[in-house]
């Protein structure tokens, strides 16, 4: 290494050239920091500006569900179609093999279960060094605006974003939808420009009416929860509707595990977020690759 001969001298230094105008893919993170940048580049894929996240973090707050009985065996295979896994540390540590290179948004608030009338009294679930240990590419923390544990929540958010920054880790912002939110526009454009405010990298909500309007709202990217499982083609015309006004990804949970045919559901999902298929398109690969992984 310390070689003192044979050194090759520089000669192109580019004299001249302007430095490279380096402006980052996604929306409102140009002044991020590097690290930050590079974990983000794990979540959205550089070549789309996209990401389809799976979801699998349901256990946290209703125990197993339908599709996630045995998350060893239901989501393994799900894995190389996604580019972010949504989860619990305790669902990864148990069931999910470390050796796979998807980007990981770990749920970090919890506190509250389907037990109880209103959910929105959450704490945050995971230590920034565990986060760390986990090798988190964003930390995930659930928000609850107009519910009893909206400050809490919102201190839970904001205590996670400076944690996060310290170590140049995005949050992603939840907006959750309890029995008593509305799912309305008016609620979601105020919701996810809150969180966005106060530090969010990526904000997650529903998708709604005049979903234009939140998206254009928003200074970051916006993904999609999927929501209850619904009849595949619906669900893929929502994941249209939701990329071509302005989503940056989909995070989807029960309308892929709980599809009758998960890995063909996922591979169509991705079809429509990263190669813009419409859902008529999706949807014939979705019945075609059902008949391959019977
Ligand atoms: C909310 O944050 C949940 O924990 C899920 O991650 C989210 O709702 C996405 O799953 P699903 O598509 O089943 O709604």
């Amino acid at each position: 290494m310390a070689d003192k001969d044979g050194i090759i001298l520089p000669k192109d230094y580019g004299i001249g050239i302007k430095p490279l105008q380096q402006s980052f893919y996604l929306k409102g993170m140009d002044n991020v920091d590097w690290g930050m940048k590079n974990r983000l580049s794990k979540i959205f894929n550089p070549k789309t500006g996209k990401s389809l996240m799976l979801a699998f973090d349901h256990g946290y707050i209703m125990g197993p569900t339908q599709g996630l009985e045995r998350l060893d065996l239901s989501i393994p295979d799900l894995i190389e179609d996604a580019d972010c896994l949504m989860a619990t540390r305790g669902a990864l540590r148990t069931c999910i093999n470390p050796a796979q290179d998807k980007a990981i948004a770990l749920r970090c608030s919890a506190g509250s279960s389907v037990l109880r009338e209103d959910m929105s009294r959450e704490v945050i679930g995971v230590d920034i060094e565990d986060a760390i240990r986990m090798n988190a590419s964003c930390l995930a923390i659930q928000t609850f605006m107009g519910a009893e544990g909206e400050c809490k929540a919102i201190e839970n958010l904001v205590k996670t974003i400076d944690m996060g920054n310290r170590y140049s880790i995005p949050v992603l912002g939840v907006v959750a939808v309890g029995k008593e939110m509305e799912r309305t526009a008016k609620y979601f454009l105020l919701a996810t420009r809150m969180l966005a405010e106060f530090g969010a990298s990526i904000v997650k909500t529903y998708y709604c009416e005049d979903f234009e309007k939140i998206t254009s709202a928003c200074p970051v990217p916006i993904v999609i929860a999927g929501g209850k499982k619904v009849p595949e083609k619906e669900a893929l015309e929502m994941a249209y509707r939701a990329i071509n006004e302005g989503a940056a990804g989909v995070d989807m949970g029960r309308n892929v595990f709980q599809s009758e045919n998960p890995k063909a559901m996922i591979k169509a999902i991705k079809a429509v977020v990263h190669e813009n298929n419409t859902p008529e398109q999706a949807y014939k690969l979705f019945e075609e690759l059902k008949e391959e992984y019977k």
